[in-house]
């Protein structure tokens, strides 16, 4: 089989992946209204291609946090790659070094970040966390992290309870009883009945956990899941730096703004003073190019990575990452563009349909 764009991998995915792992994949939070939106609202843009100037030679790379990546796109934390292949995470991190781009890693990965650092030595990587009710653990985390060469934490926000996930509650989902949260491993008195303890944040954590987590850790925080301008100001009045704008691929608060859609009023009122990136139904280069040219400074994807991971391992994510650098080339330079400081804002038209 030919895999030509990420919606071969999605049906490849759909189709050999065991039911539950699938919907636990695939799933959104109620109507599943917002995690298609974020698909949706990409086809509501139009793109003013410039015509009739040298795009001979182009380049896609950009800059995360200082550091230099190959394309605008990086990998998402999402949970349990081992569900998908057997190699789980550290197949998604090589493949990331691979590409040279950034990869976050899920707190609740299935291999632990010891494993996936010794995978991809030279692998860029931020670490995902929540703050827990315990505040020993979370920090000996970020400790452990810092100390492994992962350059940034990314604080998740909107997750302070679980998302109604229809058919995960059916399939009364949980960890299959021969994988592990590999990262938890040695630090939780009683594991199963830590499950729970660990699987969010604690839900009193306001901005005052950033302040305790800057007062940790000298890595960079990026705040993940704001979707307002009034949320995004008090990001950069509490110092930290940068943002992601997302809705948890629609498995949180179903009916919010696609992503895409909020993006505009966020990067109004940021001017530029920290980064603003996005994830949420990112699945061709044009998308990617409109995220741009709407103020994003790079984004990231999810689902995508577990249908390449359940097609092929590593090579399989490589797939993925490839053909999306690929199509965003394409889309860049047809639009006129040589490289991404030349995307922006006219290059859009928000369309009536
Ligand atoms: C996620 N997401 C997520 N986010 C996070 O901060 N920590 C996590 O552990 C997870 N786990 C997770 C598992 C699965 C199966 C999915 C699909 C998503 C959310 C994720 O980081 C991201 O916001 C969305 O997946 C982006 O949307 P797309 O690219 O999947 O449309």
């Amino acid at each position: 089989m030919a895999m030509v764009c990420l919606t071969d991998f999605e049906k490849y995915a759909e189709e050999h992946l065991s039911k539950t792992t699938w919907d636990y994949y695939s799933a959104g939070a109620d109507e599943c209204c917002t995690r298609d939106d974020n698909l949706l609202a990409y086809k509501r843009i139009r793109l003013r291609p410039r015509v009739l100037r040298d795009v001979s030679v182009s380049d896609t790379r950009t800059t995360v946090q200082g550091t230099e990546i190959s394309f605008p796109v990086g990998i998402s934390p999402t949970a349990l790659h081992c569900l998908a292949w057997h190699e789980g995470e550290t197949a998604t991190a090589r493949a990331a070094e691979a590409l040279n781009t950034c990869y976050i890693t899920s707190t609740l990965s299935t291999c632990s970040v010891e494993e996936i650092v010794a995978a991809a030595p030279n692998g860029y990587r931020w670490f995902q966390i929540y703050v827990y009710q315990d505040r020993k653990l979370t920090e000996k985390i970020v400790r452990r992290v810092e100390a492994l060469g992962y350059k940034a934490l990314v604080l998740t926000a909107d997750m302070p309870y679980v998302g109604r996930r229809h058919n995960n509650i059916r399939n009364q989902f949980k960890l299959p009883p021969h994988l592990q949260f590999k990262n938890f491993n040695g630090l939780l008195q009683q594991e199963t009945a830590g499950h729970k303890k660990y699987h969010t944040s604690d839900p009193s954590v306001t901005w005052k956990e950033v302040h305790w987590l800057q007062s940790i850790t000298s890595l960079p925080i990026i705040i993940k899941g704001i979707l307002t301008k009034e949320d995004a100001e008090l990001a950069v009045e509490h110092g930290v730096q940068g943002i992601i704008v997302s809705n948890h691929g629609g498995r949180q608060l179903d009916g919010t703004l696609a992503t895409i859609d909020a993006l505009s009023e966020i990067v109004g009122v940021i001017k530029a003073r920290i980064e603003v990136y996005l994830d949420g139904g990112i699945r061709t280069g044009s998308d990617v190019l409109k995220a741009l040219a709407l103020g994003a400074k790079c984004v990231f994807i999810g689902r995508p990575i577990l249908w390449g991971l359940a097609y092929k391992g590593e090579e399989g994510v490589r797939e993925v990452l490839q053909i999306l650098k690929d199509e965003f080339r394409l889309a860049m330079t047809l639009s006129g563009c040589i490289n991404v400081a030349e995307i922006n804002r006219n290059l859009i038209q928000f369309s009536k349909l």
